[in-house]
C-alpha cells in the first residue's frame, strides 16, 4: 500500500476558482522536511509549505491541492489523471526522481498541462548526478535554491502564467 500524504489545507474539492486550481506534488523523501538534512532543505516541514501555499493562492483567489508520494507511479498516476481532475498546472518537486526517471517525463509530457519543476535546494551546485534533470526538457519552468519559498515563487509564476 502506497503511503501517501495529503497535508493541504485547501482539500482536492474545496470550491475551485475556475481554471486555478493547482495540483501541488513532492516526491520521495520530502516528507521529511524539516528533519532531512535541515542545512541542505531547511527547517520547515512540508506540512508547513502546504499551508503557506494555501494561503498564498487563496489571496490569488486559486487552490491547491497538496500531494507527497515516495512512489513514482503514484507520482505518474496524479499527473496523468490531473488535466481529467480539472487543475490548471501542476507544481512538480520530484526528489531523486527528477535525475532518474524518464517515465515522470513522459508523463508531464503526457499531461498536456504546464508544469513548473521545483527544487528547495539548487540542485546544480551540488553532485554531479544532480546537475541532469531529466524531467526539465518537459517543464514550461523551473524554480530552484530559494529553500521552501521556491514552492511559492513557482506558485506565483504558474498564477500569472495562467492569467497572461
Ligand atoms: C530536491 C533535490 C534533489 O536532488 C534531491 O534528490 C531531493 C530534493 C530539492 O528539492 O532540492 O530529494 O528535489
Amino acid at each position: 500500500m502506497a503511503a501517501t500524504k495529503r497535508t493541504a489545507r485547501a482539500p482536492a474539492r474545496a470550491k475551485a476558482h475556475g481554471s486555478r486550481r493547482v495540483l501541488v506534488l513532492s516526491g520521495p523523501n520530502l516528507d521529511r522536511l524539516g528533519k532531512r538534512e535541515p542545512e541542505i532543505y531547511g527547517k520547515t516541514t512540508l506540512a508547513q509549505i502546504h499551508e503557506q501555499l494555501a494561503v498564498a493562492a487563496e489571496a490569488r483567489e486559486a487552490t491547491v491541492d497538496c500531494r507527497q508520494s515516495n512512489y513514482e507511479g503514484e507520482l505518474i498516476d496524479w499527473i496523468g489523471a490531473a488535466s481529467d481532475d480539472g487543475f490548471a498546472g501542476i507544481l512538480l518537486n520530484p526528489g531523486a526522481l527528477t535525475h532518474s526517471s524518464y517515465a515522470l517525463y513522459d508523463a508531464i509530457k503526457g499531461s498536456s498541462l504546464p508544469v513548473i519543476e521545483v527544487h528547495l535546494s539548487n540542485p546544480e551546485s551540488r553532485e554531479e548526478f544532480r546537475k541532469t534533470s531529466l524531467v526539465a526538457p518537459a517543464c514550461v519552468g523551473k524554480v530552484a535554491g530559494f529553500g521552501a519559498r521556491s514552492y511559492l515563487l513557482a506558485l506565483t509564476g504558474l498564477l500569472d502564467r495562467l492569467t497572461t
